[in-house]
């Protein structure tokens, strides 16, 4: 037996972007359903993004999702770029008037939003299999899955927001021939950690090594995070915590600093991926972060680039659902490529002055330094690497 219902808006995908949708469309009183395949357990302990742009925090603040960031999260005012041996700050705030980023987990941020959306009744199935979406030539799209109980559900709905990740459904639902992909994969992987031990660092350490990329963050005052480039295929098992603080260190010692080391809780590798598709809508179907788009994670870009989508989906709904006004949909995919296509170049930038290629000749890795010289000697080379980090575009809800 199959359950038919209605609603106005049908999200696939409880990660960032599917449940900011849910919460920012609720606040234009419009109705949504988000059905997520993993349990909710999961969905706040999967370990991934930390920093958030300036632009980003102001949303979460201006939408009621701030309180919690704003006891919790950690402002940075800049980053440190390490090469040769020796540490250079960035202060953004003075670069650029004032910005800033902020450390505030992914976890954190999907744990606030799943609380907001249960304490204002909304729907959210966790746990479904099956999900399908349909009728997509239609005004009328529907959504189909079956629910952890078994049963199945096909709800129709006046939009549907694929807001599923990289692996999910909705992007292959469109029409074949419709999506255009540009890609580009990296010959390295990261592995991250996450470890009980107070950073051991103020503010974030890029570090370009000979042996690899090494990168110090954090979550906490007592939990950091940390990332090594290691090959494309590596796997884990050939990782003891041992030879990672090992390896850890040599890339990020300089004279007079010392890596803390601790216990680790948490280590897994994730390869390196640039990949946008166009356009992010068919009809009345819509393509919202890792779904349309993945940038490799040295820029930090790809949370806040998901929120940012939604913010422009949840405004181009409103428009459409409640005031009969296409425009802002029809605009929708160039709007967001937009953005995308700006963290996207940012994010490979990142990646290519500080990982080492090992396909690379000897002119590639000096361009490499010479270009890592010039950002931390120039005003105008910071200004561009701090205003793209801290977020270039505006992101508004009035
Ligand atoms: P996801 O978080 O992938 O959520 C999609 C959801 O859809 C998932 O819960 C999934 O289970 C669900 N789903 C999939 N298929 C189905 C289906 N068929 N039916 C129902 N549900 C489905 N970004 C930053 O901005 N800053 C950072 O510092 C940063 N660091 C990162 C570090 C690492 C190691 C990694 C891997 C990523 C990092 N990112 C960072 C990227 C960021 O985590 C992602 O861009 C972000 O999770 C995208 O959110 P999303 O909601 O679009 O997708
Ligand atoms: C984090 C991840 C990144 O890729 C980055 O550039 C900065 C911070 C993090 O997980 O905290």
């Amino acid at each position: 037996m199959t359950v038919s219902s209605r609603t106005q808006v049908g999200i696939v995908g409880a990660g960032p972007a599917g449940l900011l949708l849910s919460h920012l469309l609720a606040l234009r009183g419009i109705d949504s359903i988000v059905v997520e395949n993993r349990s909710r357990a999961y969905c706040e302990a999967r370990q991934r993004a930390g920093l958030l742009e300036a632009g980003t925090t102001e949303l979460l603040r201006t939408v009621g999702l701030g309180a919690r960031m704003d006891a919790e999260g950690l402002e940075h005012g800049g980053i440190y770029l390490q090469f040769e041996g020796e540490r250079h700050h960035l202060d953004f705030r003075d670069l650029t008037g004032g910005r800033w980023v902020t450390i505030y987990a992914q976890t954190e941020i999907v744990k606030d939003l799943i609380q907001a959306r249960l304490a204002a009744g909304a729907a959210i199935e966790f746990e479904v299999s099956d999900t399908e979406v349909g009728a997509l030539d239609t005004d009328q799209p529907v959504l189909r899955f079956t629910d952890s109980a078994g049963t199945r559900h096909e709800v129709t709905c006046d939009a549907i927001a694929g807001c599923d990740g990289f692996h999910g459904i909705c992007r292959d639902s469109m029409p074949a021939g419709l999506v255009q992909v540009a890609e580009r994969a990296y010959p390295y992987s990261w592995l991250g950690i996450l470890a009980t031990v107070p950073p051991s660092s103020d503010e974030l350490v890029y570090s370009r090594h000979e042996k690899g990329f090494a990168l110090l963050t954090m979550r906490t005052p007592q939990v950091s995070r940390l990332y090594l480039q290691v090959p494309a295929d590596e796997r884990i098992e050939r990782w003891s915590d041992d030879r990672i603080w090992a390896e850890l260190r040599h890339r990020l010692t300089v004279p007079g600093w010392e890596l803390k080391d601790g216990p680790i809780t948490e280590k897994a590798i994730s390869p390196m991926r640039s990949f946008v598709a166009s356009p992010m809508r068919y009809r009345r179907l819509f393509l919202a972060g890792d779904a349309a788009h993945i940038v490799p994670p040295t820029g930090a870009k790809g949370l806040n680039l998901a929120l940012a989508d939604v913010t422009a989906l949840a405004k181009a709904l409103t428009s459409l659902l409640s005031g009969g006004q296409a425009q802002a949909a029809d605009a929708y995919s160039d709007t967001c490529l937009r953005r995308v296509w700006r963290a996207t170049h940012f994010s490979w930038w990142m990646t290519s002055m500080l990982h080492v290629d090992p396909h690379a000749d000897q002119f590639g890795a000096t361009l490499q330094l010479s270009q890592l010289r010039y950002v931390t000697s120039s005003r105008a080379a910071a200004t561009t690497l701090a205003e793209n980090y801290t977020g270039y575009f505006a992101l508004t809800w009035d």
